[in-house]
């Protein structure tokens, strides 16, 4: 791992060169999933299975990024962005899955992280976020083991291409998410319910990250990470049952994806979480897993107060509400401490790595823009939008970070989520967690209070965080 960064003053001030960004990913935003050549990919086809996304939204137009990236790199750089976290389509580029790289593809990406690095903003490129090709759902998807080497070969195609303009890549985003949504529980695509599939995705989803890590030792000169969400649990008591039901969803949604990668096995309790269905893996997999990296992306939103529960399948576990506590629109506590709290956790557990926040935000309810501007109006994203749960959730998780900073946590650099309203997943687009106000019907863009808030933040590197 590299040095720590300086800490100037290490109660009041970030260190020098931390560095402020936003984050999307390309589902979410892009729209145009079939342009110029792109395969679909699964969420194309769940977004079209009845009663998997809420009123049936789809991502074919999302905020229209395809077509207007270089307007919202514009207005990137008006925010004084410093950093940009995007994802790549995997179908954009290889239409299949594996094999022939659709050149219209890449060039996007290409073109994009020109005029990024044109206005001043670095790249920060995750390879994976969410949206497999559809050819490769086909043959298994993440189930199938030959997964790693079909995700190096993309990832290599596109370190090639980008490698030295982008200095920092991401592998998967959120593995923890993509086999709970996606194969355990079945809320995100492919929409599996399959306790057996569960541990055989998560295990190539590792195979695949150290895969794709190795592919860019060989090739790539900067950095590399994975981004995982960490979920702080808490017991609701101090019963004996309450701390094993925290040591189980802990095991499962915190350690499941960290510890293989940074310390070469998984968590024992997993084998109790998923009894018959857990496998045993060989040896030599757990050495492709554990690849050396750069630093690690935490995505941080809530945490929970667990309780043991037998009816809770398959954790025995549940979540108890907090009365007095503040509820995202997602259903999220509000738990500045969780971020704190999480990131001395990374600190004591894995050793100091280098850690960047790679997201953190929340959906709530803004009220309307009065009297909007038309588009193409030059005053267009002068409006303010006022979002004052949004400013206090940011301004409170900021100072968490400055805390755990100050505690001696390697935190380098922070992305909020998410640059622009977007596609949620199941949730089409009824929750916003944008600083920056998407009308979907003109795609107007305009400025929320949160966005004019961040852009201070950024001016005054933290200054002005409380
Ligand atoms: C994901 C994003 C998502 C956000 C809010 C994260 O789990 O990486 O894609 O929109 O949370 O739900």
């Amino acid at each position: 791992m590299a040095d720590a960064v300086e800490h100037p003053n290490p109660s009041t001030a970030f260190p020098a060169g931390f560095l402020w960004g936003a984050a999307t990913s390309a589902y979410q935003i892009e729209g145009s999933p079939l342009a110029d050549g792109a395969g679909p990919s699964i969420w194309q086809r769940f977004c079209r299975t009845p009663g998997m996304v809420k009123d049936g939204e789809t991502g074919d137009i999302a905020c229209d990024h395809y077509r207007r990236y270089r307007d919202d790199v514009a207005l990137m750089q008006r925010l004084g962005l410093q950093a940009y976290r995007f994802s790549i389509s995997w179908s954009r580029v290889m239409p299949e899955g594996r094999g022939a790289v659709n050149a219209a593809g890449l060039g996007f990406y290409d073109r994009l992280v020109d005029e990024l690095l044109a206005r001043g903003i670095e790249p920060l490129v995750t390879l994976y976020h969410w949206d497999l090709p559809a050819a490769l759902d086909d043959r298994g998807g993440w189930l199938n083991p030959d997964i790693a080497h079909w995700f190096a070969d993309y990832a290599d195609a596109v370190y090639r291409r980008l490698d030295g303009r982008v200095k920092k890549w991401v592998t998967l985003n959120e593995p923890w998410v993509i086999t709970d949504g996606g194969y355990l529980h079945g809320a995100l695509a492919p929409g599996h319910r399959n306790r057996f599939e569960a541990p055989i995705a998560t295990h190539q989803l590792l195979r695949a990250h150290g895969a794709a890590v190795q592919a860019y030792r060989a090739t790539g000169k900067h950095e590399i990470g994975l981004v995982v969400n960490l979920e702080p649990k808490y017991p609701a008591t101090s019963s004996v049952a309450d701390h094993a039901a925290v040591a189980r969803a802990d095991a499962y949604m915190n350690r499941q994806y960290l510890d293989p990668v940074l310390l070469g096995s998984y968590p024992a309790e997993l084998r109790e979480i998923f009894g018959e269905a857990w496998p045993e893996w060989p040896a030599a997999d757990f050495e492709l897993i554990r690849q050396k990296l750069d630093f690690i992306g935490v995505n941080y939103y809530t945490r929970s107060v667990t309780r043991a529960d037998e009816n809770s399948w398959p954790l025995k576990a549940a979540v108890v509400r907090q009365p007095q506590a503040t509820y995202t629109e997602t259903a999220w506590e509000v738990f500045p401490q969780g971020l704190t709290d999480t990131l001395r956790w990374v600190k004591d557990r894995y050793g100091n790595p280098p850690v960047y926040i790679t997201e953190n935000g929340a959906a709530f309810f803004d009220p309307p823009t009065v009297d909007p501007p038309t588009v193409g109006d030059p005053k267009a994203g002068e409006l303010t939008l006022e979002d004052p749960q949004r400013v206090a959730y940011l301004r409170k998780h900021l100072a968490a970070v400055r805390s755990a900073i100050a505690q001696g946590a390697d935190v380098r650099g922070y992305c909020v989520w998410s640059l622009f309203d977007n596609f949620e997943w199941a949730l089409g687009y009824s929750k916003r967690f944008g600083i920056v106000h998407v009308d979907y019907a003109t795609q107007q863009r305009t400025l929320k209070a949160s966005a004019k808030y961040y852009a201070e933040v950024i001016a005054s590197h933290g200054a002005n965080v409380p």
